[in-house]
């Protein structure tokens, strides 16, 4: 079958990009690059963006005879600048570094850019740029920050694109693809199979008879993957594990039972395991720590119950991964660990390896497991309920072990600004980048994981508010987050309040009075912007940081289609203030901070 290779240089979006191309109804497939052969078959070749850096010494490379082939390629940040390299172009590192979106003017003579205007909106994820670009190629888009932000040969085989035509962000990225599709085939035969037949047969093929555990978050993602294990198998063979850790919001576990109730299922067996899961993270504050201890928990409780289960009969294990899931948990060889997904800790890997586990949807985004779960019959309001992380609350309640604030890093403190107000040198630059902006703000003594260029951050978040007097608007907020972030080597992650803020540093575990205010103030953020449909997610999350004896929360509301990169909905501010208020009225809780970081850099959760 004619097919695009997509080849993997260990991008955060290879496996999207296979995906866009399948969409567009050519066939796609993923090749490592040491792997990679030309054949007849292979009508065009896209080279995947990647962690590395083209001239790192350990860099990947691929062995393609450039100056003969015939197939078109296609080169995606990484593959942009390798492609470039390879053609005879030179790379550079340096200041140009450029994240989240991006404006770039296109030359009207281009085959990707035709018939689009000339500005477009792109997503750039990068630190390295194509800095001299062969003779025989020409500048096609630049940007602000760089010259060569795409690039064609002048014989029309050879394309480079510096941002990501794959994510949605990228308004016009689908046409972009369509355009190289075209210069590759004038076919599109490839149909999307019939995921739902598909995958039912499949699950029937790897049980082989056996009975099915399912391991039930309560999510979407078990959901739907349970469904498709009662169609393959029927209801009396599928049996459901949820073990209530004590990390699920308001009234979950509750709901999730009441759920089940209505579909008519009944072989579950709720495990209350809330006190363990506590003893156990005492005093953890380490992100990673927190995950693998939460992983490894619930696998060795899933076990104990396997094993009363086994006595029975034979069983396999289904968990509901998805992509996302795999990819960030760093799975592929050449991608890099952005955080390990509860599913991904070793001690399911190891039980994958032993062919014991089924994961029927794991190929698929968010989006396609909302269709599949629709096409299976189950209802709309559950099917489209926002994604809530395995970990749950536990990673959306940032802990502290010390009280002494971390800030100043590495940088030595100096006075700055009104006599006697000390700053780092880092907090300085973020003031000087904001006032353009009229914007106030402050490197926050606490850090959240980030995405930046393919690799996983853990940096700080600041703080910005408006100046008295200056009305608050999303455009300056939005690019005054985006300017810092791109600047600041120590801020990987914006929030904003709507009024000056001073806040100070102290010890916060997780325990249950500290998770309890949590949920209470989820809850209320979330009934009040439950219908509000553009929200995609919207995470809530404590942080050990207070002013007057109170505590801080962030609401992170993001716009997305399948979690690889998310937008930040935009509030009106009045709105916000309300919300900000109403959630004062609990016990407790103090400022509540909006996150306004684009994924990446930022990612979804915090931790
Ligand atoms: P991030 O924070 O990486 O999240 O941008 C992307 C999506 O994945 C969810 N998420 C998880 N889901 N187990 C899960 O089942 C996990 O460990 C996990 N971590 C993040 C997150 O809520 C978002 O939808």
């Amino acid at each position: 079958m004619n097919k695009i290779a997509i080849i993997d240089f260990g991008g955060q979006y290879t496996h999207l990009i296979a995906r866009r191309i399948r969409n567009l109804g050519v066939y796609s497939e993923i090749y490592h690059p040491e792997e990679f052969v030309v054949t007849k078959e292979i009508i065009g070749i896209i080279f995947s963006g990647g962690p590395q850096s083209v001239n790192a010494e350990d860099a990947f490379r691929i062995d393609i005879d450039v100056a003969n082939i015939r197939t078109p390629i296609l080169g995606i940040c990484y593959g942009h600048q390798i492609l470039a390299s390879m053609l005879g172009g030179v790379i550079e590192s340096g200041e140009s570094k450029e994240y989240g979106l991006t404006n770039i003017s296109c030359e009207s003579d281009s085959i990707l850019f035709s018939g689009l205007e000339q500005q477009q909106t792109v997503w750039m994820s990068h630190g390295d740029h194509v800095a001299v670009l062969p003779d025989s190629c020409r500048i096609t888009a630049y940007s602000d920050s760089i010259n060569v932000a795409s690039y064609e040969s002048n014989d029309n085989r050879f394309f480079g694109v510096q941002f990501h035509p794959e994510v949605t962000h990228t308004e016009n990225g689908l046409i972009m693809l369509d355009k190289f599709i075209s210069v590759c085939t004038d076919k599109r035969d490839w149909k999307a199979e019939n995921f739902k037949d598909s995958l039912i047969q499949q699950i029937k093929d790897e049980a082989k008879c056996r009975k099915l555990v399912l391991l039930l978050s309560g999510g979407v993602d078990s959901l739907v993957a349970m469904e498709l294990c009662i169609q393959a198998v029927g209801k009396e063979n599928v049996f459901s594990i949820h073990v209530d850790t004590g990390f699920m919001r308001k009234n979950e576990s509750q709901e999730i039972m009441e759920y089940f109730a209505e579909l008519g299922f009944e072989n579950i067996k709720i495990i209350a395991a809330e006190e363990l899961y506590l003893k156990e993270l005492k005093c953890v504050v380490e992100p990673e720590a927190k995950r693998l201890i939460i992983g490894k928990l619930f696998v060795d409780i899933a076990n104990q119950e396997l094993l009363t289960l086994e006595k029975e009969a034979e069983l396999m294990l289904v968990q509901g991964t998805i992509y996302p899931d795999t990819i960030e948990s760093g799975s592929t060889d050449k991608a890099a660990k952005i955080k390990t997904h509860h599913n991904r800790v070793d001690e399911i890997t190891k039980l994958i390896e032993a062919g014991r586990v089924i994961e029927p949807i794991k190929e698929l985004y968010k989006d396609e497991v909302r269709l599949l779960g629709e096409e299976l019959g189950l209802p709309h309001k559950l099917v489209h309920r926002h994604p809530f992380p395995g970990p749950g609350l536990a990673i959306r309640v940032i802990c502290s072990d010390t009280s002494t604030p971390s800030i100043p890093l590495d940088q030595p403190s100096y006075n700055f600004g009104k006599a006697g107000s000390v700053m780092n040198k880092e907090e300085a630059e973020l003031n000087e980048i904001l006032a353009d902006f009229g914007l106030i703000g402050k490197i926050l003594p606490i850090k959240s994981v980030g995405v930046q260029g393919d690799f996983r951050t853990y940096h700080h978040p600041a703080v910005i508010w408006f100046k008295a007097g200056r009305k608050p608007n999303w455009h300056d907020l939005k690019i005054a987050a985006s300017r810092a972030i791109n600047k600041l080597a120590s801020v990987n992650r914006i929030v904003f309040s709507w009024q000056s803020v001073d806040l100070q540093l102290q010890k916060l575990f997780l325990e249950k009075p500290v998770l309890d205010r949590l949920r209470e103030v989820d809850a209320i953020l979330r009934r009040e912007t439950d219908q509000i449909a553009e929200i995609w997610q919207m995470p809530v999350v404590a942080l050990p940081l207070f002013q007057n004896g109170r505590q801080a929360f962030v609401m992170r509301p993001v716009c997305s289609s399948d979690a690889m990169t998310a937008s930040v909905y935009e509030m009106d501010f009045a709105e916000f203030e309300r919300l900000s208020k109403l959630v004062q009225k609990i016990d407790g809780v103090g400022n509540l901070l909006y996150d306004v970081t684009t994924k990446p850099p930022g990612t979804i959760e915090w931790e």
